[in-house]
């Protein structure tokens, strides 16, 4: 029945590499179907190591020589190992050489060398490339690298490797060469090729201290007129990094190449990035206001790996957050900086809000995806202690929870104190692989700050809860406000400890305006005040106050905590009115619209009508329609809190009854303010070309969130909108708000919209790629159509589906189970059945797209005891089958455990 678990990797196992490698020759004879690698790697014993053989991993890959010194190694010198080789070397030092065959044809899993539309293309992170030859794979191992690629010059014309280009030329039948040569030692996981027919769009640029440097951005012919965006966002990553750390461009080259098959979203290779093709590809009439922003910040991720990542490097895969969470950290900040920028011309007022926005946006993605990761069975601290396999840690924790870690640093320590600290972890650590002990020492000695208790947010998992009682007192005019913290317990960690919470507070007199903070001694009276909640219950005393306050806590959302707020609805309806900190106004609408929302759902498990309180809809009104909040701000806080961060919040997660209570409300929110929401969407139409701008972006999304609750309720004149808007549309953000709002209501054009879309875009996959999701994520507005899974099944069938291609996979299957858990978790369990074929079918081909749509099911024990029965049935069923991946296998036997 149940397989054997996989054998764990443990952080504490870690021990020093016993050959350094210090220079590896790497030749490929690229061939489709028998790529022939032949490698010479110096090895030079480690004295600091324990004495070993030398160890090399290698995975689905045919060994035709090896040699030691020249010569065939003696037989027993040589040890075929579970994952590898290993060889006994004798003295100071050796040269290995040694030859392997590979079929990129066969290589279904994207990781390693494959084939994309007749182009080679390698993702060696984190463990890839092992399956192209064999080498110490692992990130501590630094090395200088030389390639040389053959190929055939008419499919491929364009040869690509990372550092500097030094030798090109013709060879034999019908064949080319190119030489490159990467002056920095790097580990094996920041290793790419790229061998296509591309074509690049070029700029020439100067680096703060004036080096001339070439930029590329590689993509398929006819795509160049796409590629602009990206090599914008390239320059001003460049020009912010300058400017924000200090750190300039190493390189005199620096490509992006856009690639269709892509496990993930892009990747760092030195001087080489590769990139899924929708995180490059933009222009106006493809690509959503969203599109441009993600753009943007993935290639700044990218970019800034290149110091945050690849100069300094991590000893080991349990450090991923070292580079992962401190670059998504770095691009949060360069993108909430540009859209500041943009925004600047309408003001300061308009910057700032941008910036909230961005804010908003982060905390979104972090609430949801991440406190859910938190709170299941894959559950794991930013550094985690143990993992079967390593992709699967790739996870919203490392990332976005890695990333607040870092902000709480930045926040403690004030931006100058960071940029110290970062300046002393490149003075230390340049050409190094460490851990994130050490990035946390610079900040403590740059700072003359003791952060062994901060350390503890590296080691412990799970949300901390927050808890805050306020006390007023009338005759010494002081508020009293005491805070708890507690963290609830996670898979293998029972207990935790108190840790370093920083509490950002503001208090709100009667007339809404903030108050000047006295805390004690401390007399500076500024409105918002930075408090350090460090022990398990703390009380912190404001003073010379004449009224009880209302407090608004944890502003710019300062920690990444769950804020538990006794907060009845008057008091957030004036938070929602008044608070000055605009992620806490967008946060108490969120909190009331919540309330609502699970009171809507308590109803409708009663059996009660479904209404919703009118002094929630005044509270909404007053929000959306007041005009000295900026378009974007009102767009977000007047956009419901995701469907799967509620399922998170019901204490037995029903997406029946949250689904009947959200669309109650959609409903009632369009129709009783569909006069405000007319006006609005008159109002702030964007005129002239498309630009992608913070102001104009704002103003189509308010537009476009009019058009979805307007479509929702069914109101006559904004489903006329709709359709004006979308019969004649010049760009993707108008052209999808609109086609979603349709598609969103009972209204039954939606059909034709949907093909006439289809035929507009027929030739084009990341657009398609929309087309899928939307499907796959619709409502059902209208009780008699058919169940959502029925269009599912028949869109994997369609001509233009590819279960080959991760981004088809992600739109339509990622979105249905993930998107859409009204229709997946149907009650008669057919969603799972058909979501445990999907799982098996993908893991045959590919291990780490199937365990991504494996993990939309792990936190099945929330749910009711009728669903939990009948997935618990297809987990079981999954578990069984001989020969599923590691990467499932993890996911499922968490699940189960
Ligand atoms: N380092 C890449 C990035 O965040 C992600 C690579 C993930 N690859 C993987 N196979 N897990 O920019
Ligand atoms: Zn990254």
């Amino acid at each position: 029945m149940k397989t054997e678990n996989a054998p764990s990797i443990l952080r504490s196992d870690y021990v020093p590499l016993a050959w350094r490698i210090d220079h590896l020759d790497l030749h490929f004879n690229l061939d489709p179907v028998a790529t022939i690698v032949k490698s010479r790697l110096r090895c030079v014993r480690n004295a600091l190591a324990p004495a070993a053989p030398l160890r090399l991993f290698g995975e689905d890959i045919e060994l035709l020589d090896l040699t030691v010194n020249g010569a065939q190694p003696a037989p027993d010198a040589i040890r075929r190992t579970a994952d590898g080789i290993e060889i006994a070397l004798e003295g100071e030092s050796a040269e290995i050489e040694i030859a392997t065959r590979i079929d990129p044809s066969a290589n279904t899993t994207l990781s390693g060398l494959y084939l994309s539309r007749g182009g080679f293309f390698t993702q060696c992170e984190a463990e890839g490339f092992r399956r192209i030859t064999f080498f110490p794979d692992r990130p501590d191992a630094m090395t200088r690298f030389t390639v040389t690629l053959e190929a055939d010059t008419a499919t491929c014309p364009v040869l690509l490797s990372n550092g500097n280009l030094i030798e090109q030329g013709p060879l034999d039948g019908g064949r080319h060469y190119a030489r490159w040569e990467d002056p920095f030692p790097k580990p094996s996981y920041l290793f790419a090729l790229v061998a296509a027919n591309l074509v690049s769009l070029e700029r020439r640029v100067n680096t703060a201290s004036g080096r001339e440097v070439l930029l590329q951005v590689w993509v398929e012919d006819g795509n160049l007129d796409r590629a602009g965006h990206a090599m914008d966002s390239l320059i001003h990553s460049m020009r912010w990094d300058e400017e924000t750390f200090g750190l300039e461009l190493d390189l005199d080259r620096f490509m992006i190449v856009a690639v269709s098959d892509f496990n993930m979203g892009a990747m760092e290779n030195k001087g080489l990035n590769i990139f899924n093709s929708k995180y490059v590809l933009a222009k106006p009439d493809t690509a959503t206001d969203i599109d441009y922003e993600n753009i943007e910040s993935v290639v700044a991720h990218e970019y800034f790996h290149n110091w945050t990542g690849n100069r300094v490097t991590c000893r080991d895969w349990f450090q991923l957050t070292l580079k992962e969470g401190l670059t998504v950290f770095r691009d949060q900040q360069f993108s909430a900086d540009m859209l500041g920028r943009m925004a600047e011309a309408g003001g300061e007022a308009a910057a700032a809000s941008a910036r909230a926005v961005k804010r908003i946006d982060d905390v979104r993605v972090l609430r949801t995806a991440q406190f859910a990761e938190d709170a299941g069975p894959m559950a794991h601290p930013i550094r985690p202690d143990s993992y079967q396999e390593i992709n699967n840690f790739y996870t919203a924790t490392v990332y976005e929870k890695g990333a607040e870690v870092i902000r709480m640093l930045h926040t403690l320590l004030g931006a100058e104190g960071f940029r110290n600290g970062m300046d002393l972890y490149f003075s230390y650590h340049d050409g190094q692989a460490v851990t994130c002990d050490d990035f946390v020492d610079c900040m403590a000695e740059a700072n003359g700050r003791d952060l062994d208790q901060f350390m503890r947010w590296y080691g412990q998992a799970g949300t901390p809860r927050v808890t805050a009682q306020g006390h007023y007192d009338a005759e010494s005019r002081s508020y009293t406000l005491t805070l708890t913290q507690h963290t609830p317990p996670t898979p293998g960690q029972p207990e935790k400890l108190p840790l370093v919470i920083p509490v950002a507070v503001g208090l709100i007199g009667p007339d809404g305006t903030d108050l000047p903070l006295r805390l004690q001694a401390d007399n500076h009276g500024a409105t918002t005040k930075l408090i350090e909640l460090t022990e398990a219950e703390q009380s912190f005393e404001f003073t010379d106050l004449d009224f009880e306050p209302v407090p608004s806590l944890l502003r710019g959302f300062s920690a990444p905590v769950i804020l538990e707020l006794d907060d009845d609805d008057a008091r957030l309806a004036f938070r929602m009115a008044h608070d000055s900190d605009a992620f806490n106004r967008w946060d108490a609408a969120q909190r009331y619209a919540e309330r609502v929302i699970l009171a809507l759902a308590a109803d409708a498990a009663a059996g009660r009508p479904l209404a919703v309180p009118d002094a929630f809809v005044s509270a909404f009104r007053a929000l959306l329609t007041n005009d000295a909040l900026d378009p974007a701000f009102r767009a977000q806080a007047a956009a419901l809190p995701a469907e799967a961060y509620l399922l998170e919040r019901m204490t037995v997660a029903d997406p029946a009854l949250l689904r009947a209570a959200l669309m109650a409300l959609m409903r009632e929110l369009g129709g009783a303010l569909s006069d405000e929401w007319l006006t609005l969407y008159r109002k702030h139409e964007v005129t002239g070309p498309y630009r992608y701008h913070p102001a104009d972006a704002g103003r189509r999304a308010l537009r476009n969130l009019a058009l979805k609750y307007l479509a929702a309720a069914g109101v006559g004149e904004g489903l006329e909108r709709a359709h004006a808007q979308f019969a004649r549309f010049d760009n993707m953000t108008e052209g999808f708000g609109a086609l979603a709002a349709l598609v969103n209501s009972a209204n039954p054009a939606r059909e034709a919209a949907l093909d006439t879309f289809h035929r507009r875009y027929r030739d084009d996959a990341l657009v398609l790629d929309k087309w899928f999701a939307l499907q796959a994520g619709a409502w059902r507005w209208n009780a008699e159509a058919a169940p959502v899974l029925e269009r599912v099944r028949r869109l994997m069938g369609d001509p233009d589906f590819s279960i080959e291609n991760p981004n088809k996979v992600y739109a339509l299957l990622g979105s249905f189970f993930r998107a859409n858990p009204a229709e997946f978790h149907l009650p008669d369990g057919s969603g799972y059945v058909f979501w445990a074929d999907q799982v098996l079918a993908l893991d045959r081909r590919n291990p780490q797209v199937a365990s991504r749509v494996a993990r939309a099911l792990e936190s099945w024990r929330r749910f009711t005891p009728e669903i939990r029965d009948r997935v618990g049935v297809q987990l079981e069923r999954v578990r069984s089958v001989v020969g599923l991946s590691p990467d499932v296998a993890e996911i499922i036997d968490k699940a189960l455990q």
